[in-house]
């Protein structure tokens, strides 16, 4: 096992009806900003009891509502004015990872006074953690389960075709509330994609090279057993509390720290996906989707050994060789993620072979040219990925 240092200071709190303790969790003087997306906060009615809890106590609050999926840079840029303006003093995002990766922006965005007039900068560079002495406080209410940025201090945000991760310490959230019956009302398009955001957050850190790392491995099969199993049925059965309060705690646990402490981490599936998503607009997840099949046939060689562990203990498959049990479990792994509705085939979103040099372009202008657990995933590696997944 290799070492690492863990830590997560995020409070879950987490179970039917708990959006009731959200008074007690937010300072009571505070000036609150409610952050929220396009609306179904709105129509589903989880805004209306948030703004009631807020009310119990003797606090000014403001709303900045239309952060749209992947969140654009000029729109937070408006919450930032308000923060500035009212003096803000808490952020309270409502919603799924775009909000909630949007609202972490804006705090390191006001909290970086040296910035001012220059906030691009923190997207371009926030990966590397810009150093804050403080940073404003966030909460947040999750009503879409899949990308763990309830508890984790990272976001992704888009500015023109470049969509780029920032991190800081100060950003993990205070408090999060995972209430699964929140997440009841998501179109089955979105439970497809929070299934497939857990399971290949978890692949990320587990399918790379062995470390004997027993925990970490032994929890990632777990989680990636949990979808399988109740991956489908969640979708069909949303309102079944017990197989949406697993989706929602997997998700959390599958990125906030605890399977990739110690072990090797690949996240070029994420970096090759999220190229697609700023230039053609898919979905997060479906660019995963669509990248995990052909990377793994790619780079097999390379993955094999965990490939083939994968195989045996995810997927239950004994017989074959190494390679026989790594490739029958990308397979299964393929009609796994068609089952949920999802395709794993770029030309089904659209995409022809001559627009594949523009997505190879944004991975070396952002400069990621050697990729993958070992740094050796080029962007002409990139490139055969690309077009096998057409
Ligand atoms: O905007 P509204 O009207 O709220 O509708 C949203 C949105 O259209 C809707 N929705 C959310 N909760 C709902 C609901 N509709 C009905 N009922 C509900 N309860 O769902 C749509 C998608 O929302 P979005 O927040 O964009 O989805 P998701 O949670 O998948 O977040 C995706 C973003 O997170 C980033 C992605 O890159 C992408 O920008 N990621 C963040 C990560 C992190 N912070 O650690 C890691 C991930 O790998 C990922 O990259
Ligand atoms: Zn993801």
């Amino acid at each position: 096992m290799n070492n690492f240092t863990f830590y997560n200071p995020t409070k879950i709190i987490f179970g039917k009806g708990e959006l009731k303790k959200l008074d007690s969790l937010v300072p009571k003087n505070a000036r609150v900003l409610v952050l929220y997306g396009g609306g179904s906060v709105k129509k589903f009615g989880t805004l209306d009891t948030v703004l009631e809890e807020l009310k119990k106590s003797k606090r000014d609050i403001f709303e900045f509502s239309g952060i749209e999926p992947n969140p654009k840079f000029e729109t937070l840029m408006k919450a930032v004015e308000i923060c500035r303006k009212e003096n803000i003093t808490f952020l309270l995002a409502v919603g799924g990872g775009s909000v909630m990766d949007g609202t972490k922006f804006v705090s390191i965005a006001v909290s970086a006074t040296e910035f001012v007039g220059r906030e691009k900068e923190l997207v371009y560079t926030g990966h590397n953690g810009i150093t804050l002495k403080s940073a404003l406080p966030i909460g947040t209410i999750v009503t879409l389960p899949a990308t763990g940025s309830e508890m984790n201090s990272g976001g992704v945000i888009t500015l023109g075709k470049d969509k780029l991760a920032i991190s800081n310490p100060l950003t993990f959230p205070l408090f999060s509330i995972l209430d699964p019956t929140l997440t009841y009302t998501l179109p089955s398009t979105q439970v497809a994609n929070g299934i497939i955001d857990t399971f290949i957050h978890t692949i990320e850190q587990y399918v790379t090279y062995p470390v004997h790392a027993t925990f970490q491995d032994r929890t990632s099969e777990g989680i990636l057993k949990t979808m399988i199993e109740i991956g489908k049925e969640t979708i069909d059965n949303p309102t079944n509390y017990d197989l949406r309060a697993n989706l929602v705690w997997n998700s959390s646990m599958a990125l906030n720290g605890l399977i990739g402490a110690g072990v090797p981490q690949d996240w070029s599936i994420h970096l090759l996906g999220h190229e697609l998503t700023a230039v053609f607009g898919i979905d997060h997840a479906k660019t995963l989707a669509i990248v995990l099949p052909s990377l793994w046939r790619v780079r097999i060689k390379e993955k094999e050994a965990k490939l083939a562990q994968y195989a045996q203990r995810v997927w239950h498959i004994t017989e074959g060789t190494t390679r026989e049990k790594a490739l029958k479990a990308i397979q299964k792994t393929e009609e796994f993620f068609n089952s949920l509705g999802i395709s794993t085939k770029l030309s089904d979103y659209g995409v022809t072979e001559h627009q594949i040099n523009e997505v190879v372009q944004g991975l070396i202008r952002h400069n990621f040219t050697n990729i993958s657990e070992t740094g050796d995933l080029t962007p002409e590696v990139a490139k055969e990925i690309y077009l096998k997944s057409l």
